[in-house]
């Protein structure tokens, strides 16, 4: 049984946090939003942001927080990683609660020991977007997919308007990441429209072969079938 620990509440949404045996749960406005029962796809969303960049100093944007599982596996796989990276890291969560409970919940050992080439700001992600940024790679996990879930503002995210906007925020090399728990393919289409390139990766749920959780790759500039493999993309 999940025990309520805390909510918070903006002019859009409400934001719930549960506990149960040691993990957390978020609800936004009622809705499953983050389970750390569940983050197996969470984790290779980090790794892959942290394979991708050929940059040695790469810029990467991660929004938003939720439950950090993202963020400790990209920080894992850059540590890890072959080239040693001086990889910048910046995390965009527009809810201040979250960013809290971070700290004093759901991960006060990995919130203590960030390093100061990691900044959790309390801000929207689109705050971090515009033609004058060059990140080398944009997480997008503040939905459960391409469709507004945590707040109607995020809608603008993925139409074209705002797919462009993410393009024009990358390096010439960049990339977008997204996690879906669904496949959408106007959203492949709108993407493909404004000029980014495509992979996925299909996750399935355990003990659920018919659903699988998605990882959208959009590229500025296509990616070697070397990489896609590397990686374990298809086009
Ligand atoms: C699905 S959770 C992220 C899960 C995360 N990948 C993990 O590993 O736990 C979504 C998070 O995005 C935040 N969020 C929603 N809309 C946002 C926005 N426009 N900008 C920044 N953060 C946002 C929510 O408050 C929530 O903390």
């Amino acid at each position: 049984m999940w025990t309520h620990i805390a909510s918070a509440s903006s002019e859009d949404s409400r934001l719930d946090l549960y506990e149960r045996n040691g993990l957390y749960m978020i609800r936004a406005n009622g809705w499953e939003l983050m389970n750390g029962e569940y983050h197996a796809s969470e984790d290779q969303l980090g790794r892959l942001a942290g394979l991708l960049p050929s940059a040695p100093r790469p810029e990467i944007l991660v929004g938003g927080l939720g439950l950090g599982y993202t963020l400790a596996s990209l920080l894992e796989t850059l540590n890890k990683g072959i080239r040693p990276t001086r990889a910048r890291i910046t995390v965009a969560e527009r809810s201040g609660a979250v960013l809290r409970w971070f700290g004093t919940h759901i991960n006060p050992r990995l919130a203590a020991t960030l390093s100061s080439r990691v900044r959790l700001v309390e801000s929207d992600v689109a705050a971090h977007l515009g033609a004058d940024r060059r990140w080398d790679v944009i997480v997008l996990d503040v939905d459960n997919g391409p469709a507004a879930l945590s707040t109607p503002g995020n809608a603008a995210l993925y139409g074209e308007h705002g797919l462009a906007r993410c393009r024009d925020s990358l390096a010439p090399s960049g990339h977008l990441l997204l996690w879906t728990s669904f496949e959408d393919l106007n959203f492949v289409e709108r993407a493909r429209t404004v000029g980014l390139s495509v992979t996925r990766q299909s996750l399935p749920l355990p003990n659920r072969s018919d659903q699988a959780h998605v990882l959208y790759v959009l590229s500025r500039q296509p990616l070697s079938s070397v990489d896609r493999e590397r990686l374990g993309l298809d086009g």
